[in-house]
């Protein structure tokens, strides 16, 4: 509750709930620095993938992954407890043309919404779903085995998924946020 109350602080003139970001738009902190880790996280997936496709450095690749899971799983935990309990999103994207509060499902910025879930909530299960299996299937260090072809295409999937959530997701930061 301490914590609650010591994060809802307010900006003075627009008062909105949560600490504001450091991209000079409306999003909170959280907000801006998970737009910030996914194109981080993009980044070092494909540095990632490149190690393992073009060099076969597979206990790089593997290092790096789990690191980026351990670094998303911190993110989406904070980025949680933000959106939860700390700021109101709607209430920072009232500004936007692109918002309806009473439609707030259906109007652009709500449907953008809904598109970055129907990525973002599939593409979390299955990254744990490859990360667990990889795990449990290559040997350590890890190498090529049996499992390769089964991680190869869900991996690429993953990977897919992450894109997809990453592009949807500042597509939906910019009508809510950004747009005036
Ligand atoms: C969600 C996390 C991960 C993603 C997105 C991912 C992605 C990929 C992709 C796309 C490839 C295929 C590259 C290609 O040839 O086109 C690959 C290969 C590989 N990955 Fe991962 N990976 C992940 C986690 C892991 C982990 C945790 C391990 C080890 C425990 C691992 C071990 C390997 C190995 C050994 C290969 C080579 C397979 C082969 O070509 O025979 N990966 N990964």
């Amino acid at each position: 509750m301490f914590m609650v109350s010591l994060l809802a602080q307010t900006n003075g003139v627009d008062s909105f709930s949560g600490i504001d970001g450091f991209l000079g738009a409306r999003g909170s902190l959280m907000l801006d620095i998970v737009v910030l880790a996914m194109l981080v996280v993009l980044v070092v997936m494909a540095v990632s993938i490149w190690q393992v496709k073009y060099r076969q450095r597979y206990e790089l690749h593997k290092r790096i992954q789990l690191t980026l899971a351990f670094v998303l799983l911190v993110v989406i935990v904070g980025f949680e407890i933000d959106v939860q309990y700390v700021s109101q999103w709607e209430h920072r994207a009232t500004a936007s043309p692109y918002f309806d509060q009473d439609n707030s499902w259906s109007c652009p910025a709500g449907m953008g919404l809904v598109i970055h879930l129907m990525f973002a909530v599939p593409t979390l299960v299955l990254w744990v779903a490859v990360i667990y299996q990889a795990w449990q299937h290559f040997p350590n260090p890890a190498a090529p085995n049996e499992h390769s072809f089964t991680h190869r295409r869900r991996a690429r999937l993953a990977a897919f998924g992450m894109t997809m959530t990453a592009v949807t997701g500042w597509v939906f930061y910019w009508l809510a946020f950004v747009a005036t």
